[in-house]
């Protein structure tokens, strides 16, 4: 049998221990001797696979298995032109909700991906050595014996796998794993440009409603009791053009959400403190505050009303509404940024303008704005 240990069975009949650097222990004669349940049926005869003794039948194999390969390359190159040729955000229902980028994008590296490894399976199933090996247990610390005897199966296992016999296999493998490294070197495309002041700016605008963020519906003064908060949007968000589409929608929309979204407080207005210049930004003691937490981003809204603090659920930060949203605890540098606010001429709480400073975490070109 190919590659068979030639280590010993351990011994059962009450002989030495076998276990290095313990010669001289020797198994205490009274103890019953265990007997093996089951006898040992050895291995199987061996069978020869098609591929073992045909050798068209092997090139056949090794045919397939490189076209795998050289499909996975081509995916790899089809996953860096579907990267230039569709927009994200393009054609957003192209097949069950995915839009034409994710899909092709996905389905390239995932057949890549998936072509590769089916070529290695049918590489190890068709064309190396299928010998059985048998391996005896021993002691955790290997002999110098066995420590060469690995090394002569792991060599011996190159030598089965025919890599250096068949370098059309290995050719073609070493071509589709290189090809993968260029969709990595491809998507790097997208470390730029640099945002410029998308991130200083949200769609707040003078005049635009504060909606509640679920309904939809304008906010008024006496709708909100001292104590309540309310998550809110820009009423933009919900509004429709003159053939009843979205104004904004799809990607554009998370997009604006996510710097938009804020929160509207009602407090005793003998408990505000307001910054100097901040004293007409409120409406009756009602705060608009930026709902992103000013540490990395989460949507804040744990209220406690009786302090008039908030807590960032993902790392507790924690801000004093009545003091200008006040870092108290927690890893935010920032307070919260504050919304201006005022009344319409119909009653309803309205921005004043859009938020004075970029709302959220912090970034390298923020610097002290
Ligand atoms: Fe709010 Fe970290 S994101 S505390």
């Amino acid at each position: 049998m190919n590659g068979k240990s030639s280590q010993p069975p351990p011994d059962r009949t009450g002989g030495s221990t076998g276990v290095p650097g313990n010669e001289d222990a020797v198994a205490d004669p009274h103890l019953p001797v265990p007997a093996e349940p089951i006898d040992n049926p050895g291995l199987p005869v061996h069978q020869p696979r098609p591929t073992d003794v045909d050798d068209a039948a092997a090139k056949r194999a090794e045919r397939q298995i490189a076209a795998m390969f050289g499909l996975s390359a081509v995916c790899a190159l089809l996953f860096c032109v579907a990267y230039f040729v569709f927009s994200i955000g393009e054609e957003t229902d192209t097949f069950m909700g995915l839009g034409a980028s994710n899909l092709a994008l996905g389905v390239t590296l995932g057949l890549a991906l998936l072509l590769i490894g089916i070529g290695a399976i049918q590489w190890a199933r068709k064309l190396m050595s299928d010998h059985e090996i048998v391996e005896m247990r021993h002691p955790v610390v290997s002999p110098d014996s066995d420590r060469t005897e690995a090394l002569t199966a792991l060599n011996q296992g190159f030598d089965d796998s025919g890599i250096a016999r068949r370098p059309l296999i290995r050719n073609s493998l070493l071509g589709a794993a290189g090809m993968l490294g260029l969709p990595a070197v491809v998507v790097l495309a997208d470390l730029g440009p640099l945002p410029g002041t998308a991130l200083e700016r949200t769609v707040w605008r003078k005049g635009m409603r504060i909606v509640n963020d679920v309904s939809g519906t304008p906010i008024r003064v006496e709708e909100v009791e001292i104590g309540q908060l309310i998550n809110a949007e820009p009423a933009v968000f919900f509004a429709t053009d003159d053939e009843g589409e979205p104004v904004i929608e799809g990607p554009e929309l998370q997009a604006a959400k996510a710097k938009a979204a804020v929160i509207v407080v009602r407090i005793d207005p003998a408990e505000i403190t307001p910054l100097p210049a901040r004293e007409n930004w409120g409406v009756d003691g009602i705060l608009c505050y930026s709902k992103i937490c000013t540490h990395v981003g989460c949507p804040i809204s744990l209220y406690e009303q009786q302090t008039h603090h908030v807590l960032c659920p993902c790392h507790q930060s924690t801000f004093d509404l009545a003091d200008n949203a006040k870092v108290l605890f927690g890893p935010a540098a920032r307070p919260l940024p504050q919304l201006p606010i005022s009344l319409d001429a119909e009653g309803y709480l309205v921005a004043d303008s859009d938020f004075r400073e970029p709302v959220g975490p912090s970034f390298p070109e923020r610097g002290d704005r």
